[in-house]
């Protein structure tokens, strides 16, 4: 795994645009895995820019989501796809028809079959990652045992916690996701893990501990051929990780 210190967020942000920015130059219609959450929000506003003044070009590529809450349909404003929409597709070239983002209502038993077929469809080229603040990432959660591909998944009280500041109340976040599997994610032929906000937890078993376990998900990257994770030097300060 590769870990790059950086000075604050919005370093952060730019030096992991370059990363995705090299694969879509060197490869116009490679496939993007994308991340909701805050953590990719400042690197997606520098992709657009780059779109927009530098010509970096997303029409031939294609993305596919890390996951979806159960509930949310795409125009509810806390759905997955009405995120990517507003932060990233409305503001760069790329044909929607080619983003795919699970389905959070219907039959999702369904929706997963569908999930699980575009995903072995797919290679992709870059996933790009969150982590939650116990350790998951989509919303694979910790726990016994860790899945191979797309699946539903009971959100932890945590991250219902950790998720509640983007809704009205609590009760409001859905219980429930479907996600990509931990398979799906370590598929992916680069890795690039953007850690941002109160993530000492994770971030300490990821980079410090010698540990790979399913009761931190995240600690699977380190298994990860080509991993890379951009770091704030506050929180690399914080949980004493020199590099
Ligand atoms: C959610 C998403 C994850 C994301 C995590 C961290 O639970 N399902 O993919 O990585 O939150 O979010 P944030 O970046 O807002 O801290």
């Amino acid at each position: 795994m590769k870990v790059i210190i950086c000075e604050n967020y919005a370093s952060e942000c730019a030096q992991a645009a370059d990363v995705i920015e090299k694969i879509v130059r060197e490869k116009p219609d490679c496939t993007l895995g994308l991340a909701t959450g805050s953590s990719p929000v400042g690197m997606y506003q520098e992709l657009a820019r780059r779109c927009r003044e530098e010509g970096l070009d997303f029409s031939k590529v294609h993305s596919v989501n890390l996951d979806e809450y159960v509930g949310l349909s795409g125009d509810h404003d806390q759905s997955y796809r009405y995120f990517m929409d507003s932060n990233l597709f409305n503001h760069i070239n790329i044909d929607k028809a080619n983003t795919y983002v699970a389905k959070g209502v219907g039959d999702i038993e369904e929706n997963i079959r569908e999930f699980n077929s575009v995903l072995d469809n797919s290679v992709i080229d870059v996933q790009v990652l969150g982590v939650g603040p116990d350790g998951h990432l989509g919303f694979n959660e910790p726990g016994e045992a860790l899945y191979d591909g797309a699946h539903k998944e009971v959100l932890d009280e945590s991250t219902i916690d950790a998720n509640a500041r983007f809704f009205a109340s609590r009760d409001d976040v859905p219980r429930y996701a479907v996600t990509m599997g931990m398979g799906n994610i370590m598929r992916a032929k680069k890795l690039l893990l953007i850690i941002s906000g109160n993530k000492q937890d994770a971030a300490r078993q990821l980079l410090i501990d010698d540990k790979i376990t399913t009761a931190c998900p995240a600690t699977f990257m380190k298994l990860h051929q080509d991993a890379v994770v951009f770091i704030e030097k506050k929180l690399a300060d914080e949980i004493g990780y020199k590099g």
